[in-house]
């Protein structure tokens, strides 16, 4: 530590004011929700834009509006008459002058509480944009890094009557953040899901981790509970439709048994969903919840047992409204578009969309790729980095372990085969299986485009190979495609999880002029006669499903759109792409 000068004073001369609270990091901390009473704290709070993190470095928190003689101090903010934004949203879509905003905003409210018999409160936060540092009545939480995973404070015992809660969001894109500070999206931030806060017994159950065992029987369910505020127990698990009712056995907090039973098995064609539901002493937690089984059987991609093609395409997490705080009508439109496209399957990129867009897709019948947003040139030698995407990855999968929809897991996108990236992305791998051994697990890998093979050594570690080419746009030569597969004969499935090109929705011409629909037709009427005759792909997610903001792309037919969407920046327009795709899917 520097010594302290006589004329030393922390608020302006601690340069790394971040570390003390990057030391209480809030990891893997959600609590199971579905289904449970829970109070929003949603609405209109006051915030500022707090550029020079001034609230951080001169702890606004405390605050400290006198000295110890009790003379007043000159303070620099006033919270309740600050202005007021909604939450949850995007701070980007929701005010013009913030639109391009990247720092911090430090939002606050009051509220009131009265105990009503629970013996344990927690605030729970669906997702903030990049790092959230959480105080509630002057008393530091602790601080969230991961823009897209739900995170929760305990706060029994902090609560009073009148309480205020403050949080310092902070979105600048970071070298060492994942994704770091280059991608091919808009960095949207803010407090943009859900804020809520919820009552739970003294002893609750935190987690519960249901499905099918994926043994090829079919006929058997796995269960695993992690119960808060006791060791040991019996906790009680019930599926009433089938009949099913078991106990468990709650050793040291955690407890797990498999059931036998036949399910009527979940499929897109047939997403059949049961009511489940956990009791342990006064808790109750309940799910929907669809059994099915995905593996991989040499080159076949087997769901319940039968061969499946994945008739996919892409899509960001994001409106031209509501920015990534997308409305669960938009989400369902999503899914309802790649419907009528005849897909099967959506690749959510590049990081974990909202809880919602998985439990519609397990109503609606839809397969998803999830993924973490290990991005390009992410910092691969840095141990917090692995850590923060480590535990991204554990918080994605403690929410949505329970989703049949759910199929695959990414571990990201585009990366450079470096030793250092294959030891950190490889770890990921081996951390996805060890949480979730029922799952496939991938990355969208990059091509050898000299020697034209796939010599990705992460390849060895993925149940299934993401593959990204841009033959007919970024790669002129198609003719070099199928040589990629003769050259490389991959024993697992491959997933082409991006082709694509470019074109402006209206914009029509001759097929070698870029930008028209007629020369992204082209590319994808190309793409799909090559990719279907190489039998090791058995799937196909094209980039993407709609135009998404990219301050990457300055070309004026872009003016900070990526324009490879099928359908329009508002999913007004669909181009000539999105048919040949549904005409080649309904083939199929
Ligand atoms: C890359 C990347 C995408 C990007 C796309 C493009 O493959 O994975 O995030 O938007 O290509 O260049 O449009």
């Amino acid at each position: 530590m520097k010594p302290k000068t006589g004329n030393y004073q922390e608020n302006i001369h601690l340069a790394d004011f971040e570390a003390a609270y990057r030391k209480k990091l809030i990891q893997n901390s959600s609590v199971a929700d579905y289904g449970r009473e829970s109070e929003s704290l949603g609405g209109q709070w006051n915030f500022c834009i707090d550029q020079y993190d001034t609230c951080l470095r001169a702890k606004w928190f405390e605050e400290k509006d006198a000295d110890e003689d009790g003379r007043p101090y000159p303070l620099d903010y006033s919270f309740d008459d600050w202005e007021t934004i909604r939450v949850p949203s995007c701070w980007n879509t929701e005010m013009e002058k913030l639109f391009l905003y990247e720092g911090t905003i430090i939002y606050t409210r009051t509220f009131s509480y009265s105990n009503r018999g629970e013996g344990r409160v927690f605030l729970k936060f669906g997702g903030a944009n990049y790092q959230a540092a959480v105080f509630v009545n002057k008393m530091y939480m602790g601080m969230h890094l991961g823009g897209s995973t739900p995170f929760c404070v305990e706060v029994t015992g902090v609560l009073k009557e009148e309480n205020r809660i403050l949080i310092a969001v902070n979105n600048t894109r970071r070298r060492t953040n994942v994704p770091c500070d280059n991608t091919d999206w808009f960095n949207y931030g803010g407090i943009y899901r859900s804020v809520t806060l919820l009552r739970l017994p003294p002893t609750f159950i935190r987690n519960l981790k249901i499905g099918l065992v994926p043994d090829g029987g079919l006929c058997k369910i796995s269960a695993e509970m992690i119960v808060d505020g006791a060791s040991d127990g019996k906790a009680e698990l019930s599926i009433p439709e089938l009949g099913v009712k078991a106990g468990i056995d709650i050793k040291n907090g955690r407890g797990a048994t498999i059931i036998n039973a036949k399910p009527e098995l979940w499929s897109t064609d047939n997403p059949k969903l049961y009511d489940v539901k956990a009791t342990f002493g006064s808790d109750t937690l309940t799910d929907r919840v669809g059994f099915r089984e995905i593996r991989v059987d040499g080159q076949d991609i087997k769901l319940n047992g039968k061969s499946i093609f994945l008739k996919g395409i892409s899509a960001h997490e994001e409106s031209v409204l509501n920015g990534k705080s997308v409305t669960e009508a938009e989400i369902r439109e999503n899914i309802k578009l790649a419907k009528e496209m005849n897909c099967n399957f959506m690749r959510l990129a590049h990081y974990p969309h909202s809880e919602e867009a998985a439990r519609i897709a397990d109503e609606m019948g839809m397969l998803l790729w999830e993924e973490i947003p290990v991005y390009w040139a992410i910092e691969f030698g840095n141990p917090d980095v692995y850590r923060d995407a480590e535990n991204q990855l554990t918080e994605l999968i403690a929410r949505d372990y329970n989703r049949a929809s759910v199929i695959i897991w990414s571990v990201g996108n585009e990366n450079e085969d470096t030793d250092e990236r294959l030891s950190f992305m490889g770890s990921l791998t081996e951390k996805a299986r060890e949480l979730d051994p029922a799952r496939l697990i991938t990355a969208a890998c990059l091509v050898d485009l000299h020697e034209l093979v796939i010599d990705d050594r992460l390849v060895e570690y993925v149940d299934i190979i993401g593959i990204n080419e841009y033959y007919g746009w970024y790669e002129p030569d198609f003719s070099r495609l199928p040589r990629i597969f003769i050259n490389s004969s991959p024993q697992k499935p491959v997933v082409i999880s991006e082709f694509g090109a470019d074109a402006k929705a209206g914009f029509h011409g001759a097929s070698d002029e870029m930008f028209t629909e007629e020369f992204q037709l082209d590319v994808y009427e190309r793409q799909i006669e090559t990719l279907a005759q190489i039998p090791c792909v058995r799937g196909i997610s094209p980039w993407i499903l709609f135009e998404f903001r990219c301050p990457r792309r300055a070309h004026f037919m872009q003016n900070y759109y990526n324009r490879k969407g099928l359908l329009s920046t508002d999913k007004t327009q669909k181009k000539l792409a999105f048919y040949a795709m549904k005409e080649f899917y309904s083939k199929m």
